[in-house]
């Protein structure tokens, strides 16, 4: 979960990636026909997004789509292929995915529910994980795919979609099954942003975070000796390109601290872990696989 932008498909990949090193098998899952973990990992390889696909070895992925969630959903439950025929010919499907509110919500984690049993309820291959990584929509629409199952088990009045929200809620509360990871930067708004997502996830659903990944942090090559040293020069040396690498250098330093300042403010609200900025100007399966050695280090 995390603010737009700030890593969370990146921390996903790199999650699953470090879990593969352990012997697991790994199924990432995006959401909302998004595919950043799918083409950083395959190139862009041009496969269904939505057929659960495997990457890298021992490393799947798929893109959660509610319509197809909701046929799968209702062809194991109806009592014959001939009804549900005449429900998807009746083009039934949409109708209600688009007119239930939170039906798209619930529809989407109760897949991700669904790909992380060891007995797949709505498939009939025959697919397990150890690990089922969700790289989340941005922190609001996240937080309602986590709070769906319990809203829409309350106002249901059919019983067995009650009992079956029911199931999906206790899974994702249970903390053996289940953890949140927060990917935060360290700045104002996705600091602010994670404190408050963290908030929230206590008082709905709560949960406290397992973890805080703080993301593209900037190395802090200076002592303030060195800082100092280097103001007392800045603007008068002669050449620019001095005085453009002093003044960049400057400018890193301060960034640098900054970014400690949210970073202490990030560990009131649970256990970090610091992920570097990777200066590339992509991040491709070697800048991803060098972030998860450093996450799996860390954790
Ligand atoms: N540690 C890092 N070092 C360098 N670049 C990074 C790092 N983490 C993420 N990026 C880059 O920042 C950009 C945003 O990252 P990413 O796509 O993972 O964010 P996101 O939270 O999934 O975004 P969205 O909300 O759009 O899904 C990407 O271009 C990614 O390659
Ligand atoms: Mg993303």
């Amino acid at each position: 979960m995390g603010k737009g932008g700030t890593g969370k498909s990146t921390v996903a990949a790199a999650l699953g990636l470090a879990a593969v090193r352990t012997g697991r098998r790994v199924l990432i899952c995006e959401i909302a026909g998004r595919r950043q973990v799918w083409d950083a990992l395959a190139g862009g390889a041009a496969a269904d997004p939505y057929t659960e696909t495997e990457l890298v070895p021992g490393l799947h992925a798929v893109s959660i789509d509610p319509e197809s969630a909701l046929e799968e959903y209702l062809r194991s439950q109806l009592p014959s292929r001939a009804l549900f025929e005449l429900l998807r010919r009746s083009r039934m499907f949409q109708y209600l995915v688009a007119a239930a509110p939170g039906a798209r919500e619930l529809l989407t984690i109760g897949k991700v529910w669904e790909t992380a049993q060891l007995d797949r309820p709505w498939t009939e291959a025959e697919r397990r994980y150890d690990l089922v990584v969700v790289d989340a929509p941005a922190t609001g629409h996240g937080l309602a795919l986590l709070n769906a199952p319990r809203t829409f088990g309350e106002i249901a009045r059919v019983g067995r979609i009650r009992r079956q929200a029911g199931k999906i809620d206790s899974f994702l509360r249970d903390r053996q099954n289940c953890g949140v990871i927060a990917v935060s930067l360290c700045e104002e708004l996705p600091v602010s942003e994670t404190v408050e997502f963290a908030q929230r996830l206590r008082e709905e659903m709560a949960l406290e975070l397992e973890l805080i990944v703080a993301n593209a942090l900037l190395p802090d090559r200076f002592g303030e000796q060195d800082a100092a040293a280097l103001r007392s020069v800045d603007g008068a040396a002669r050449s620019p390109i001095a005085r453009n690498g002093i003044s960049a250098a400057l400018r890193e330093h301060s960034r640098a601290g900054a970014q400690r300042a949210h970073l202490s403010r990030l560990a009131e609200h649970g256990p970090i872990t610091e992920l570097p900025q990777v200066f590339a100007p992509e991040l491709g399966l070697v800048e991803l696989t060098f972030l998860s050695e450093v996450l799996e280090r860390a954790l």
